[in-house]
């Protein structure tokens, strides 16, 4: 097996080897991996940094690439560091900005890794996001006792006025609310009952932006779902009730930037994506929004192969299904995915993958778990180059 170091090396010399020859048989096509990878292919095909690097084709499209990441990998793997460096034009802490991470107790916060992230984030010219105010997990313990509970109001205002704060001016947006709508609950529009909703009332969503906005009058201020990407009829009524939320933010001047689709997709499915999340994000850009796509990944447990190769190619085709009706808007600014390797994909400790897959390691991100890119890697950054000219 190539390390991802020879990988580049080899990529290289294989390049230079190429343009020497004039011969454009690789290889790279015997080996591991990349046997997958068509015997004639470009030179530059196979090389993946600078001006190869999903940062790199994404910025020439109009759009900002990165992902989210565990900081303590960045702190502690310096081969993901620079993976990162090299890949990403914007960076978002997976948990270190929750507030369960960030407010250990009521009258402490912690921004030590968080300001780690940034810092590293300006000395690689990257740019970062915010995940997220206020959301029905990561609800601290401290904050649900009996005590606390009647002033979650005051709690939820100082929390995010000082987060806000504190980043004022740094941040490219902010998640203020993620994941507000929960169909099932029974609520007027849909609302989830999270602690939020039943402490503050169905207005801790205004409140939750305009508070943002006073505090950070430069990040773009975000709404975050998931379950809005298939042609299926709960997918179909989430986008409804989600437009339906915006609108009326809308009407009542709340200050809303963005919205955030998830993008937590899966290979192998009947249900399609096509019209319904083009006319939804057609829509989202009438409203005068923007859209990011902001956790991308596919969970790839329903695809029956075991073949790695299989899997691979699967995978990278259901993510170019859904980047070319998704990056078809002009709407669309950014794209990150749900951490870049799948080493430490959260699809392993996902609700169904141990009953689904225990002894498969999802296969789900552009990177694999040594750091070499897979067919995911290439399918989406085909599709930037894809995107048409807007
Ligand atoms: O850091 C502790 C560790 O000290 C402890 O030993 C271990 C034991 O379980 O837990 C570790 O914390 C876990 C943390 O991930 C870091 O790995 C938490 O238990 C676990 O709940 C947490 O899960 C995160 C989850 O959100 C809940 O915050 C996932 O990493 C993260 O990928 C996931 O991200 C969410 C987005 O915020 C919102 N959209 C869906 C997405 C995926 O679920």
């Amino acid at each position: 097996m190539q390390s991802r170091r020879e990988f580049i090396a080899n990529s290289s010399r294989v390049a230079a080897a190429i343009a020497a020859t004039g011969s454009a048989a690789s290889p790279l096509t015997g080996c591991g991996r990349y046997a997958a990878i068509p015997a004639v292919m470009p030179a530059s095909f196979h090389d993946v940094s600078g001006s190869r690097s999903l940062r790199a084709n994404a910025a020439r499209h109009g759009l900002v690439f990165g992902s989210a990441v565990i900081i303590h990998n960045v702190q502690t793997d310096p081969d993901f560091a620079e993976l990162i460096a090299e890949q990403c034009g914007i960076v978002v802490p997976t948990n270190e900005l929750k507030w369960v991470a960030l407010r250990p107790a009521p009258d402490r916060y912690d921004f030590s890794r968080p300001d780690f992230l940034l810092s590293f984030a300006e000395s690689h010219r990257m740019l970062m996001r915010g995940h997220n105010l206020c959301w029905h997990e990561s609800v601290p313990a401290w904050i649900q006792t009996p005590e606390n509970r009647p002033r979650a109001r005051q709690f939820f205002i100082d929390h995010i006025t000082t987060v806000c704060s504190h980043y004022a001016g740094k941040l490219q947006s902010w998640d203020v609310v993620n994941e507000a709508i929960n169909p099932g609950d029974g609520q007027p529009g849909g609302l989830r009952k999270s602690f939020w909703f039943e402490q503050i009332g169905p207005d801790y969503i205004d409140l939750a932006f305009r508070t943002a906005r006073a505090a950070d009058p430069h990040a773009r201020l975000t709404y975050n779902d998931y379950g809005v990407e298939y042609d299926n009829a709960n997918n179909t009524e989430k986008r409804r009730l989600i437009l339906e939320l915006l609108r009326g933010m809308r009407q009542r001047e709340v200050p809303i930037d963005a919205l955030g689709i998830q993008s937590h997709i899966k290979a192998a499915q009947p249900d399609k994506i096509g019209k319904g999340l083009a006319d939804f994000i057609e829509a989202i850009r009438q409203m005068g929004l923007e859209v990011y796509l902001t956790e991308m990944d596919v969970n790839e447990d329903d695809i029956a192969a075991d073949d790695p190769v299989k899997r691979d190619s699967i995978v990278a085709q259901t993510y170019a299904d859904y980047l070319r009706i998704a990056l078809a808007s002009p709407a669309v600014k950014l794209v990150l995915t749900w951490d870049l390797s799948d080493r430490f994909t959260w699809l392993d400790s996902g609700p169904t993958h141990h009953r689904k897959q225990p002894n498969r390691p999802q296969r789900s991100l552009p990177f694999d778990r040594d750091y070499r890119p897979k067919d995911a890697f290439f399918a989406i950054r085909n599709s930037f180059d894809n995107r048409p000219e807007l």
